[in-house]
């Protein structure tokens, strides 16, 4: 990864980090020394030998000041100025960045997303006075079905925001690089270059990555971060004891999530992934700075408008919202289904709804592959739904489920489930999609008929026996 720009250096400010200390160094001093009534900057200036106006702009932390002036100032309070307690003056205000892309896909064809990409927006650039700051996001999981438009989403919103940021790094984890390679590479960039002596142990990196999240405003994508949830990452690194833990996947990849997000910084990390991580999902919250943003489908203008880049398709406004209901606005999904109505149906969408054929082909793939990553409870559930066919509570789903298990066990496959968009809550109840509950119902019909045609051959293998 090879730095593309320089930023400019003009002074430095306090980070958040850094001026919480010297806050709370002085209501100490405050409390202690002056009867809890607060210093004035006469007072202070009389303390730190430096005069009112540049005190004025070491706690504003917005002009930057030199560094020997932080260090007095620090001194006066008998603090130490480390290096997490300063930054560059420019890192918070319009950016020249150095941006690193990986293998980002191309999004020039885009389609809808305004209000996604509005929320998102504020999320991470709200700016917040700077005893707020603490209070911005850090880290945020985009969560959403395969195909639901996660990654692109993802590469746009990054487009649109890079340039309030020093550093922009966006990655995708597939194929999964070891924790310690990533950091490396994360490092190496946001230090331009600079700092390769690394730390061999994964706690003392992510330390070393987090400095530089707190000295400069960075935002981090990684993409598919789900697969740090899959058991065979596990396994094809060879820690098969970790079978007995009571989660899967990489353990170490979602402390280090975790970790970027509880820590003090100025930065923003941004996971996409098809279902949530356990370590994080109690630190989230609405108004906390680390958040989960659900993404649906596109609407129907958007599905016309992304068709149109294939072909004329032909369709009354009411075939194309059962085609976009159907399908749950999946851009994925919608675009294998554009290219079966433009090969077998001549462009029509009425003739192909009149087949009642939903789940086929690369559709089925795409909800196979869901399928197949499913703990065996969030698949039980699913089947009962498809059984029932119609939208169960928790409790009717407890009774109808037929395998035993605990209500724990049942809430944490309904919360996944919901995370991946493939189910549905109204009011305590849940429900699947269409599309959803045609794949389950075809795929217990498949091997319903595989396991007939095995029991066939079995019965007739004495047939064919004899005629041997
Ligand atoms: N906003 C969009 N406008 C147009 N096409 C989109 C949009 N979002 C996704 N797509 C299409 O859907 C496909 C799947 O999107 P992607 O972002 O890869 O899904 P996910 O990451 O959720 O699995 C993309 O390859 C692209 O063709
Ligand atoms: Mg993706």
């Amino acid at each position: 990864m090879q730095p593309q720009k320089r930023s400019r250096r003009r002074g430095v400010i306090l980070t958040p980090q850094g001026f919480q200390k010297v806050q709370s160094a002085k209501s100490e001093l405050e409390s202690c020394e002056n009867f809890n009534k607060r210093y004035t900057l006469a007072d202070l200036s009389v303390r730190t030998g430096l005069d009112p106006d540049t005190l004025a702009k070491v706690f504003a932390c917005e002009v930057g000041v030199d560094k020997q002036t932080l260090k007095c100032c620090f001194r006066a309070f008998n603090l130490e100025l480390e290096l997490t307690d300063y930054q560059l003056a420019n890192s918070t205000s319009k950016l020249s960045n150095q941006t690193t892309w990986g293998e980002a896909p191309d999004v020039s064809l885009f389609y809808g997303r305004t209000e996604e990409l509005a929320t998102l927006k504020q999320w991470i650039l709200n700016e917040f006075p700077v005893e707020r700051q603490s209070q911005r996001c850090r880290l945020i999981t985009l969560l959403g079905m395969g195909g639901m438009g996660k990654t692109y989403l993802s590469v746009k919103l990054v487009q649109q925001i890079q340039d309030k940021f020093e550093f922009v790094i966006w990655r995708s984890l597939l194929p999964l690089p070891s924790l310690k390679d990533l950091l490396s590479d994360l490092i190496v960039f946001l230090s331009n270059g600079q700092d390769t002596d690394l730390p061999d142990n994964t706690h003392s990196r992510t330390s070393r990555l987090i400095h530089y999240l707190q000295l400069h405003r960075c935002l981090l994508v990684l993409d598919n971060a789900d697969i740090v949830l899959q058991e065979h990452t596990v396994q094809k690194r060879g820690y098969r004891n970790c079978m007995c833990f009571p989660y899967k996947g990489d353990r170490e990849y979602r402390e280090f999530f975790k970790r970027v997000g509880e820590s003090t910084h100025q930065s923003c990390l941004i996971l996409t992934s098809r279902d949530r991580f356990k370590e994080i999902a109690p630190l989230e919250g609405d108004t906390r700075p680390i958040r989960v943003f659900y993404l649906k489908g596109l609407q129907v203008p958007e599905v016309r408008a992304l068709f149109k880049t294939k072909a004329a398709f032909k369709g009354t406004r009411d075939d194309w919202s059962r085609l976009v209901k159907y399908y749950a606005g999946n851009p994925l999904a919608l675009n294998f289904v554009a290219a079966t109505i433009q090969h077998l149906f001549n462009n029509n969408i009425c003739d192909f709804l009149e087949q009642h054929i939903i789940v086929f082909g690369e559709v089925f793939n795409l909800l196979e592959e869901q399928f197949n990553d499913l703990s065996d409870t969030a698949k039980e559930v699913l089947k009962c739904l498809a059984f029932n066919q119609r939208p169960l509570s928790l409790l009717e789903l407890r009774s109808h489920i037929k395998i035993s298990i605990s209500s724990q066990v049942l809430l944490e496959a309904l919360e996944s489930l919901t995370a991946r968009s493939l189910i549905e809550t109204k009011a305590s109840f849940f429900s699947l999609q269409p599309l959803v509950m045609e794949y389950v119902n075809s795929r217990y019909i498949r091997e319903k008929s595989t396991k007939a045609q095995q029991i066939d051959f079995l019965n007739k293998e004495p047939q064919l026996q004899i005629v041997e």
